[in-house]
C-alpha cells in the first residue's frame, strides 16, 4: 500500500492556512488530519465542527476527522461526513462501537477504529468488517508534542499481521503520535500506512515542503530519518 501523509491541522498556523492548503496540494497530501476533543475524553479542546466546514470550502484533500469524544455515535452527524473521508472513533469512547462505525458508511464516509496505546488488538475481532483502517495512537491522547510510547513499534508490527492473517490486508494502519523522522523510518518498517504529521516534523520550523519530502524519502527507503 502507498504510505500516505495526513498532517495534523490543530498544528496548523491559521494565519497562513490558504498558502499551507495550496502547498499541500501541490505536495499531494493525501489527507487532513482533524482533532476533535471534548475535554471529556481527553482533557483538552481543539478544532469543530464549523472548522471541518471551512476546510472543505477552502480544499478539495480529504479530511480524517479524528473524534476524541465521549459517545461519538451521537456525533457523527454534526460533522456531515462526506465520501473519500475517513473518520475515526475510540474504542475506549462507546459502548456501541460497530453501530457507530456502521453510522460513518451510512454517510458514504470510510469509517476509522482508534485505539489508544494500552488497548489491545484483539478488540478489532468482530469489527474487522465495519473498518477500513485502523487509527494506532502511538501517543495518549489529548495533546501534541508528546513523546512516542515506546511500545508502539511492535504494536504496530503486531497489528498489522493481526489484519493480514484474517484476510484483512486491505484495511490501513494510521499512526498518531510524534511521528517524527526518526520513528517515520521505524514506524514504516512496521506496516504502518498513514502518517498523521505534527510539530515532530511537518510542522517543524519553516520548511514544510521541505518536511513533507524528507517523509516522502523516508517512505522510499531513500532517507534515514536524522
Ligand atoms: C493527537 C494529535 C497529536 C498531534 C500530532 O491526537 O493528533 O498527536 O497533533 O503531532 P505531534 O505529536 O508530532 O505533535
Ligand atoms: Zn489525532
Amino acid at each position: 500500500m502507498t504510505k500516505k501523509i495526513a498532517p495534523s491541522m490543530m498544528c496548523a498556523d491559521y494565519r497562513t492556512l490558504p498558502a499551507l492548503l495550496d502547498t499541500f496540494a501541490e505536495t499531494g497530501i493525501e489527507y487532513l488530519h482533524i482533532d476533535i476533543m471534548d475535554g471529556v475524553f481527553v482533557k483538552n479542546f481543539t478544532l469543530g465542527t464549523d472548522y471541518c466546514k471551512r476546510l472543505r470550502s477552502m480544499t478539495d484533500i480529504p479530511l480524517d476527522i479524528h473524534m476524541m469524544v465521549t459517545e461519538p455515535e451521537t456525533k457523527i452527524g454534526w460533522f456531515e461526513p462526506k465520501e473519500g473521508e475517513y473518520v475515526s472513533i475510540h474504542y475506549e469512547a462507546t459502548n456501541h462501537l460497530q453501530r457507530a462505525l456502521a453510522e460513518i458508511k451510512k454517510y458514504g464516509a470510510k469509517p476509522m477504529v482508534a485505539l489508544n496505546p494500552a488497548t489491545p488488538l484483539c478488540v478489532m475481532d468482530y469489527i474487522l468488517d465495519d473498518i477500513d483502517a485502523v487509527l494506532l495512537m502511538t501517543v495518549n491522547p489529548g495533546f501534541a508534542g508528546q513523546k512516542i510510547v515506546p511500545k508502539m513499534f511492535d504494536k504496530v508490527r503486531d497489528c498489522r499481521k493481526y489484519l493480514d492473517e484474517r484476510g484483512y490486508s486491505h484495511v490501513e494502519i494510521e499512526v498518531d503520535g510524534n511521528v517524527n523522522f526518526p520513528n517515520t523510518v521505524k514506524l514504516a518498517a512496521a506496516g504502518a500506512d498513514i502518517y498523521v504529521a505534527g510539530t515532530s516534523s511537518v510542522f517543524m520550523g519553516e520548511d514544510i515542503t521541505g518536511n513533507i519530502a524528507k517523509m516522502r524519502r523516508i517512505f522510499n527507503g531513500e532517507d534515514l530519518g536524522e
